[in-house]
Parts: structure tokens; sequence; C-alpha cells
């Protein structure tokens, strides 16, 4: 795995970063000509995705650094148009390292897709005759796929629930290295028949549930106060400040949104990267910060008995490295080369670490200086460009 600490990288002009990539051999010249769109996304290949396009919206592809995940260091592609995340993210990464790095793992990857029965004469005996054919449904379910049985995926497991009047039928299946979306919609299309004769009812909804919650990513880190403080904010005061903002978020809805708004900015930003559905991403971890009954913080701070301030993060990621869907964007497979061709649940794990390196940045910039002195001088730079490059108006 390629060193992450990139000392100067972003003092560096562009012309110097794609030296130093070069000469590293982290990516080669093939590489940065997809980046830089001359064989990336045409027009006609986007006109093929999605309907009635009529240009591409171009978003700037960033390598974070410093990230050291379960003592490997891994540089992070983000795609982002926000100022200052990227440079935040390295920054706290670099904080982070300074202890060890963040520790991180992910859950197994299951996903979960549901079938709505509606009419059932006898929901009771409906829903003994599934369980009873629970092992028959979970065999049809992987009869049809043998290549995700052959990658070591498959159903795993298939509950009955009732939704008020309704018999649900849930399917947990591990969708090994594919996030899975369509994968779980077939079957489910494929099992809903068979489940409509044995419960007598209607199916109706036959869909994957978003709610991610067998498919978690978890990171946590502990920082020494003395790598936290700058002048006037001595270490110890900002790191009991990072604690006061954390229990903010942890109490009170409107921060807590603006707390996890900080996280996603890291986050969408690798997924997006990584040719993930960030909308799947974003519905998951919201519904989750709320799965108490109260929307809460996805991350939280304390301090140990050390002196050390410890950050902790748990949300849903899922996530996939493979499967035909994420590599139709030329980028995706430099972004995954970059991390070391990670597997699902790896990609996971580092997801999760830039989630909670990305809310420790945002909070030392809170408790001390304010966000708005780095954003403002970010945003003055590409205001700047775009004057310079703002065509004259004529008379
Ligand atoms: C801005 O994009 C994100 C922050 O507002 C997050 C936060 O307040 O924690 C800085």
């Amino acid at each position: 795995m390629a060193n992450s600490r990139w000392p100067g990288w972003s003092e560096k002009t562009l012309d110097e970063r794609t030296s130093m990539l070069l000469a590293s051999g982290t990516l080669t010249p093939a590489d940065l000509r997809v980046l830089r769109a001359e064989t990336s996304e045409t027009l006609s290949s986007a006109d093929q995705r999605v309907e009635n396009v009529i240009g591409i919206h171009s978003v700037p592809w960033a390598i974070a650094t410093n990230f050291r995940v379960n003592g490997e260091d891994v540089l992070v592609p983000m795609v982002i148009e926000e100022p200052s995340v990227v440079a935040a993210a390295s920054h706290a990464a670099k904080l982070v390292r300074r202890s060890g790095g963040f520790q991180a793992e992910a859950t197994a990857h299951l996903m979960r897709g549901q079938i709505q029965l509606v009419g059932c004469p006898d929901g009771v005996g409906a829903e003994r005759r599934l369980l009873d054919e629970r092992e028959g449904l979970l065999d049809l379910a992987g009869s049809s796929h043998a290549s995700l049985i052959a990658r070591g995926g498959g159903p795993r497991d298939l509950i009955v629930r009732w939704v008020g009047a309704m018999l649900v039928v849930e399917l947990l299946v591990d969708t090994a290295d594919a996030m899975g979306a369509n994968l779980i919609n077939t079957m489910m299309e494929g099992l809903a028949p068979v489940v409509e004769r044995i419960a007598g009812g209607r199916a109706l909804l036959r869909i994957l549930s978003n709610y991610a919650d067998t498919c978690l990513g978890r990171a946590s880190c502990v920082v020494d106060p003395n790598v936290l403080g700058r002048p006037g904010y001595p270490g110890t005061r900002v790191r009991d400040d990072i604690v006061a903002a954390s229990q903010f978020a942890e109490e009170d809805v409107r921060r807590a949104v603006t707390h996890n708004k900080g996280i996603m900015n890291g986050v969408d930003a690798v997924v997006l990267a990584t040719g993930n559905d960030w909308r799947a991403v974003e519905a998951g971890a919201h519904a989750y910060a709320a799965r108490n009954g109260r929307y809460g913080a996805l991350a939280t701070w304390r301090v140990n008995e050390r002196g050390q301030l410890v950050g902790q993060l748990e949300m849903p990621l899922a996530l996939g490295t493979a499967g035909a869907a994420i590599r139709v964007q030329p980028t995706v497979p430099v972004a995954l080369k970059l991390m070391g061709d990670p597997s699902a649940r790896k990609l996971a794990e580092i997801v999760a670490a830039v989630g909670l390196g990305q809310n420790l940045a945002a909070l030392l910039a809170l408790v001390t200086d304010g966000i708005q002195r780095g954003h403002m001088r970010l945003h003055a730079r590409s205001a700047a460009r775009i004057t310079a490059a703002a065509p004259v108006e004529g008379p």
C-alpha cells in the first residue's frame, strides 16, 4: 500500500502533484488521462447511461493524504465541489496518525430486500407457512445467482414481519463485494410469485431497503491533546471544547444535522469517487442517526482516562467495489486502484475513517478560529479564477 504521508502535497502546483504521482508509480499516465477526461466519460456514453442527456457536469477529483487505517496507509480519492473538505480531511488524518491512525471495522455485508404482502386472507397462517418454507425460499432465492454464491455471497436469512396489518417478507443477502441493489431487486421480484402462492396474498412492493443497518462501518481514533493546540488555544481546552461540541450535536437535532453534514462531506466524496450510490448512503445514514427515536450524532467525542480525545463513528455504509454498475464511470477503477483495490468491507472501513476525520477537522476549526477563514481563502481563489476567465461583456 502506498505511503499516504506526502509532506507539502497541498502546497504543490498541479504539475508538481502530477510529477509526484507519476514518479512514485502511484498512478500511470493512462490513469491520469482517464481522470483528466481525455478518455473519460464522453457525451455519447453519458447519453447511454441516463435519459435526456444534453451535457456533462464535472466535479473536482482530489487525493486526501495522511490516512492510516488499521495500520495501513491509504491515499483517499475524493470527488467534491466544496472547498476545504479535502484539506480538512488530510489535516485531521495527519493529527490522528500521530497516535497510530484510525481503527475501523465493517460488519458483514448484508443487504435487505423487502416484499410487501397485501390482502392475505389469513395473515397468521400465511406467516406460519412462510416460516415453514424458510429454507426452501432461501435456496430458491440463491438458485438463480450462482455467480454470487461462487463469490462467497448468497441469501442468509428470511424474516417475516408485521407492519400494521401487512405482512412483510425480508431477505438478508450477503452481496459479497457488490453494493447489490440490482441483485436484491432481481431476487425479490423472482421470489415474489412463490411468496404470494404460499401466503395467499398479493406481493406489492419488491425492493431493496436502503436502511442498511446490517451493513455498518465503524471507525475510532485517539488523539493526544498536545497535537490539538494552536496559538491562543491550548490543546486540553480544544480537546474539552470538541467534547462539548459533540454533546451539543448529541442533544440537539438542529446541530446534529450540521454535525452529520460535515461527516457526509467526507463520506460522500469517497462514495462518489468509487462510483457508489451516494443517495443511498445519505438516506441510510440519516435514518440510522434517528434509530433511537431521536435524530442524533453519527460521530461522538469523549476524553479517556489518559486524557486523550477519543472519537467514534458508526453508520450504514452499503458500498460496493465490484459489479458492472460502479465501473461504468471510467474514473472509478483509478480511484479503487489508488486505495489498493479494497474489498467492499475494507472500503467501508476507509470511508468510516474519512467520515470521522472530517468530523474532527470541522469541530477543530469550529472550536478555534471558526471555519470561515480557511473556507473564504479558498473561495476567493476560485472566485478570482472565475473572474479572470469570464468573457468581457460587449457594450
Ligand atoms: C460545512 O460543509 C460542514 C460543517 O458545517 C460541519 C460542522 O458544522 O460540523 C463545518
